[in-house]
C-alpha cells in the first residue's frame, strides 16, 4: 500500500494530510500515531457515501463513536444543522480532547470543522475527505463556514484539522459530475501558481478524471502541496492566500445566484467563475493572448463549463452584481478580483469598479 504524507506547518496547528489507497482500514494506527488518546468520537458522515466505509471504520476503530448522517447539500450548509451537531456535543458530554471526524465532501467539512471550532472553543477535528474537490483542497487550510442568505461561506472561522485521511477508494463511487468540480479545483491550483504542473494536467487530464493510477494520485498529491506552500505563507488569507480564490468571486456569486440548487454545483461555478475571470483579464487585465487560448483549448477539450449564458440570462444580472458586491475579499465599495497574467501566475487584490463588472457580465450574456 502506498502511503503519502504531506506535513502542513502553520502558526496555528501542524498537522498531517495522509494519502493514498485503501488507508482507512488503518485508522486506528493512524489516529494513533496522529492524534494520540481520545476517548469518544462524533461521526459526520455524508448520507451519499457508500455505507461500506461506515461498516469498515466501525471494525477497525474501537472506540465510543455517535455517528450523525447528513444530508449534505449547500441549503443544509447553515446554522441549523450547527446547532445539530453542538446539541449532541453537548449532550453527550463530550470534551475537548474528545474528537469529531467528518466523513464526507466539502460541505460536510466545512459544516463538521465549522461545529468542531466553536465547541468548547475548539475539540479535536480529523477531516476525512470523499470528494476530489475535498481531498485537493478544502480538507486543507483551515477554512471553516456557513451560508446565509447573504451569500456564500460568510460565517466561518480559521481552524486548522488536527489531521486528514485522503482515502483514494471513496472516490470509486463519486458520479462524474463531481470528479469535474474536483477537477476545476486542481485546474485552479496550476492556473494561478505552477505553470509546469498545468502542462501535466493537459496531458494527464483524460486519465485524471477516469481515475486512473497514478495519475490521479499524482494529481492530488501535487494540488495539495501547492496549497499547503500557500497557506503556510499566509494562513489568514492576509495576502497571498488570496489567490486561491481565483474564479471564486464570479463562481459564489453564481451558486447564490441559483439559491445553491444543484443546477450549479460548486466545482461548476468555479470552472464557470474562472472563465469569466480569464475572459475579463483578456480585456482588463494583460492575460497573454497565447497562453489564453491554450486555456480555452483545454476547456473546450474536457468539457468544462464556459458559457455564462447556458445558466444565465440579462434578467440574472443585477443578482449577480449585486452577490459579487457582498463578496468578503471586497474591502471598499469596489470589486477585488484574482486575476491570472500567464498561465502558472496569478495577481490578487485587482479592484474594479461595479459598473465594470456590470458591462462585462452584460456583454457575454446578450452577444
Ligand atoms: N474550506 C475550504 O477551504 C473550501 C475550499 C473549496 C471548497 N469549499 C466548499 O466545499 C463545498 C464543495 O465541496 P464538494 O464538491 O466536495 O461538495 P459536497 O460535499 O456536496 O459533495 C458533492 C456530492 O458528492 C456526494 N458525495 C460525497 N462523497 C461521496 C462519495 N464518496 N461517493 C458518492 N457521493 C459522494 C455528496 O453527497 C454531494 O452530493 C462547497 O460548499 C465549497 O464552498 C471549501
Ligand atoms: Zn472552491
Amino acid at each position: 500500500m502506498k502511503i503519502s504524507r504531506i506535513k502542513v506547518k502553520t502558526s496555528s496547528r501542524s498537522y498531517n494530510i495522509i494519502i493514498g489507497k485503501n488507508i482507512i482500514n488503518n485508522i486506528s494506527k493512524i489516529l494513533n500515531n496522529n492524534i494520540g488518546k481520545f476517548n469518544k468520537c462524533l461521526i459526520v458522515i455524508d448520507k451519499k457515501v457508500p455505507k461500506k466505509f461506515l461498516k469498515k471504520i466501525n471494525f477497525f476503530l474501537k472506540k465510543k463513536k455517535i455517528i450523525y448522517f447528513f444530508n449534505s447539500s449547500e441549503k443544509n450548509k447553515n446554522q441549523n444543522t450547527i446547532n445539530k451537531i453542538i446539541e449532541i456535543l453537548l449532550k453527550n458530554n463530550f470534551y475537548r480532547n474528545d474528537c469529531l471526524i467528518s466523513i464526507g465532501g466539502g460541505i460536510t467539512g466545512d459544516v463538521s470543522s465549522f461545529a468542531a471550532s466553536i465547541f468548547k472553543r475548539g475539540i479535536k477535528f480529523i477531516n476525512v475527505p470523499t470528494t476530489l474537490l475535498s481531498q485537493i483542497d478544502s480538507s486543507i487550510g483551515g477554512k471553516t463556514g456557513i451560508n446565509s442568505k447573504y451569500g456564500k461561506n460568510l460565517i466561518g472561522t480559521f481552524y486548522q484539522p488536527h489531521l486528514v485521511i485522503s482515502d483514494t477508494n471513496f472516490l470509486k463511487s463519486l458520479p462524474s459530475r463531481e470528479v469535474i468540480c474536483g477537477y476545476a479545483e486542481i485546474l485552479k491550483h496550476s492556473l494561478i501558481i505552477n505553470r509546469k504542473f498545468f502542462f501535466y494536467l493537459e496531458k494527464n487530464a483524460k486519465n485524471i478524471l477516469n481515475l486512473k493510477s497514478p495519475f490521479l494520485e499524482k494529481a492530488i498529491f501535487k494540488s495539495c502541496l501547492i496549497k499547503k506552500k500557500i497557506v503556510e505563507k499566509d494562513e489568514k488569507e492576509k495576502n497571498v492566500r488570496q489567490i486561491l480564490n481565483f474564479g471564486h468571486t464570479f463562481g459564489h456569486a453564481f451558486e447564490a445566484a441559483k439559491k445553491y440548487s444543484n443546477k450549479l454545483n460548486h466545482g461548476e461555478a468555479v470552472a464557470l467563475g474562472m472563465f469569466c475571470a480569464l475572459n475579463f483579464a483578456k480585456v482588463n487585465g494583460n492575460l497573454h493572448n497565447n497562453d489564453y487560448k491554450i486555456i480555452v483549448k483545454h476547456y473546450t477539450k474536457l468539457k468544462l463549463p464556459m458559457n455564462i449564458k447556458k445558466y444565465f440570462s440579462k434578467k440574472d444580472l443585477n443578482k449577480l452584481i449585486s452577490f459579487m458586491k457582498k463578496d468578503k475579499k471586497n474591502s471598499n465599495s469596489k470589486i477585488n478580483l484574482v486575476l491570472v497574467n500567464k498561465i502558472g501566475n496569478a495577481n490578487y487584490n485587482c479592484q474594479f469598479n461595479n459598473s465594470k463588472l456590470y458591462n462585462f457580465l452584460l456583454k457575454n450574456l446578450v452577444n
